[in-house]
Parts: structure tokens; C-alpha cells; sequence
């Protein structure tokens, strides 16, 4: 197959590897479409040894299931599904023809969504249920609260912040974002009750103001620059707890931070360049969170981040790692076909979502 692979010096290129083969409890993913997210060009950078594929984010079919999959999950061949691996570590990654994946991360995706929209589900939505569940404890769509409760999204334009704000929105409570005033609109239609301008040197005091100083949850999509001073002084005079996607302590007191990755759903040690060891309770609550999104999905929808498709496939990654890196990127989702890529067989997609293909 084609796969963007890491050549071990920070430069990656298109190259003909093997198609991975599923291990226990995995299955083989044909990938129809890519996202991209920032941590691939990071990743690429780490100079990590020669051979790995890149890409985490990946929507596709069902190609083949490995040993002892559990029949509960109900996987057959040619079931749409989306998702997220380690991209860039190993030699499996979601910039290629095909990936394996654990069988009970994929999540089932219906047959109206594009696989363009859906591969972009992986990495933020994932990062969405770690942020608002598993550290902030705060509740999901399947319970609304009655009376709403006020919540913090830093950067609803973000990738993570994007789906954060549906995720919050829908489970009853009160969204308060940020964005640059042309996207004010978008974070709205998703369902913010009120967006403030991130580079207004007030905004800290907007919010604080806007939620009567009482204000203890938030989640940092950005993490880094002004944001941690920006977010901890909306936070009300007792502090409260910020999930962040960057790590980082808060300098104002009773503030409490609690870095979310992603990684940690595939319960494996990580380096990223830090050690961080592998945690299974992340592990545990990984499938509960994918059937969770899948229920989101399935029963109110979720709308999709912009998407940006790149002309050439895979052979567009580095285009795409360049047109992120530069800042050029608002609010919007660069995606690869991977249909696209020169030399490979076009794929004819059927509306029902079933894939056919000449190779
Ligand atoms: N720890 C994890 O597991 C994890 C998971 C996902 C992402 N991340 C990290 O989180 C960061 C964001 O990634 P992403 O993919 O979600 O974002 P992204 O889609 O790349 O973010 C782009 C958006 O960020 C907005 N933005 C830029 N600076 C901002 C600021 N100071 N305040 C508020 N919004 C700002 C821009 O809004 P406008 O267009 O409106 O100007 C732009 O639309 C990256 O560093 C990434 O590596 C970590």
C-alpha cells in the first residue's frame, strides 16, 4: 500500500510499504479519508526512527478482523467506521491505504455522514470526552442537566473546541467560547451562548463578569500563549479546574489543571518527547467514550468542522503540515482523500456508504 512514512532524519515521503495485518482484538480499516491534526506535524518532527506512518484520524470500511474480537461489537466487513491511532510511531498510521485499529475504539458512523466529515472525529471528539468527562466530570448529552450549569470552551474554532461546545451544549449547559469575531457566527450555530473576541485584553473580564464570578469549569483548547492567564482569571475568585490540551500549572490560586491526551485512550507508554506511562483507566473508559460518541452521532447529529480538502491525497501532506504551521489555518479541518493520491485507483463511493473499488 501507500503510506506517508517517516525516513528517520524529520522528513517523511510517500512510500509502497506492507498492508499492516490485525492483531488480537483489532481490525483492518481500508481508510477512505484523513484529517489532519497538529500533533502529526509535531510528531513528524521528532525525528523518530525510520518506517512509521503517519496520521491519526481516519474514516474507511472494514477491510479484515483479527483474532478475538468480541462479537458484541457487532464488526463486520464494509462497516463504516471512523477514529484515531498513534500516527507516527509505529508502522501504522492513519496516512495510508489501510490501518489497524483496536476493534472497540472504532466508532460506527451513519450512512448520511461523509467519511470526509467523520474522519475528523477521532482525535477531538475523543479529546472532547476526556476533557468534559473524565476530568471535569461535567454531564453528556445521554443526561441533560435541567437547570444549565456554565462552562468555559477556549476556542470553539479549535478542532477539539468545535465538537467541545456540541458535546457541552447538548448535555444542558450554559457555553461560554472564544473566538475571532468572523467565526463568531460558527461557534454560535453550534451552540455557544455567548462567544467573546480571544484577542480583546478583556475577554478574561467579559466572562468572569458574564458568569457572576462563578465560573469553575473550563477546557483550554489552546493551552499555550495568553490562554492559561486568560483562562484562569475567568474563573471565579475560588478558582476551579481547566482541562488543557498543553500542559501547564495555573499561576492564580485554587486554580487546578488537568492535562488531557488523547494518546492515553490506546493504554500504552507514551513519548511524546516526555514519558508518560501508560494508564489503564484512560484505557478502560476509551470503548465507553467511543460508543458514547457514537450515540451522539447517531441520535443528534453533530456538525462537522469546515472541511479543506488537499488536491493530491497523500502526496498533499506536506502541503497541508506547511499551510497548519504557517497560521493560515481557522476554523476549518485540512482532509486527505486518499483516493486522491496520484497512482492510485479512483474509489467510487455509493451514497449508502458502501465502497467499490477496481484494485
Ligand atoms: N492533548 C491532546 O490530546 C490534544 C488533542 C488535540 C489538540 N491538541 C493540541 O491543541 C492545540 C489546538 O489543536 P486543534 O487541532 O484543536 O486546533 P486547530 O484546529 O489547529 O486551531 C485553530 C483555531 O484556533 C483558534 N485560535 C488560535 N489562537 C487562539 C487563541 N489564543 N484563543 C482562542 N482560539 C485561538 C483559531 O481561531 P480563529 O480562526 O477564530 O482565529 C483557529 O481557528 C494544538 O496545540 C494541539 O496540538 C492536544
Amino acid at each position: 500500500m501507500k503510506a506517508v512514512v517517516t525516513n528517520g532524519n524529520g522528513a517523511f515521503g510517500l512510500k509502497s510499504v506492507k498492508v499492516p495485518t490485525p492483531g488480537r482484538g483489532e481490525v483492518l480499516v481500508k481508510v477512505i479519508a484523513a484529517s489532519q491534526n497538529p500533533t502529526d506535524w509535531k510528531t513528524a518532527m521528532l525525528h523518530l526512527k525510520p518506517g512509521n506512518i503517519l496520521g491519526c484520524d481516519f474514516a474507511g470500511v472494514i477491510a479484515d478482523i483479527g483474532p478475538d474480537v468480541d462479537a458484541s461489537l457487532m464488526i463486520t466487513r464494509g462497516k463504516r467506521v471512523a477514529g484515531a491511532v498513534h500516527g507516527g510511531v509505529s508502522p501504522n498510521g492513519a496516512f495510508a491505504e489501510y490501518v489497524t485499529v483496536l476493534a472497540d475504539m472504532v466508532i460506527a458512523i451513519p450512512d448520511k455522514l461523509s467519511f470526509e466529515d467523520a474522519s475528523q472525529l477521532g482525535i477531538a471528539c475523543y479529546t472532547t470526552c476526556q476533557c468534559l468527562y473524565q476530568e471535569l466530570h461535567l454531564p453528556t448529552p445521554l443526561e441533560p442537566l435541567e437547570v444549565p450549569m456554565d462552562v468555559l470552551i477556549w476556542s470553539g474554532t479549535s478542532s477539539t473546541g468545535q465538537y467541545a461546545v456540541q458535546f457541552a451544549k447538548l448535555a444542558g449547559l450554559r457555553v461560554l467560547s472564544t473566538a475571532s469575531p468572523k467565526n463568531f457566527e460558527l461557534v454560535k450555530d453550534l451552540g455557544a451562548d455567548e462567544v467573546f473576541d480571544y484577542a480583546d485584553s478583556k475577554t478574561a473580564r467579559k466572562i468572569f463578569a458574564a458568569t457572576s464570578g462563578t465560573l469553575k469549569h473550563a477546557v483550554d483548547c489552546i493551552s499555550e500563549g495568553m490562554t492559561p492567564n486568560q483562562v484562569s482569571m475567568s474563573l471565579s475568585k475560588e478558582g476551579g479546574t481547566i482541562a488543557t490540551l498543553l500542559p501547564y500549572e495555573s499561576r492564580k490560586k485554587g486554580v487546578e489543571t488537568r492535562f488531557v491526551l488523547a494518546y492515553k485512550f490506546f493504554g500504552k507508554d507514551i513519548e511524546f518527547p516526555f514519558v508518560f506511562p501508560a494508564d489503564q483507566e484512560h484505557r478502560k473508559n476509551a470503548p465507553v467514550y467511543c460508543r458514547l460518541i457514537q450515540e451522539v452521532i447517531t441520535c443528534f447529529g453533530l456538525k462537522a468542522t469546515p472541511v479543506r480538502i488537499f488536491p493530491y491525497g497523500l502526496a498533499s501532506v506536506s502541503d497541508g503540515f506547511e499551510y497548519m504551521r504557517s497560521g493560515k489555518l481557522s476554523a476549518e479541518k485540512i482532509t486527505y482523500r486518499i483516493s486522491d493520491t496520484p497512482g492510485l485507483d479512483k474509489w467510487d463511493v455509493a451514497p449508502t456508504g458502501s465502497v467499490r473499488g477496481s484494485s
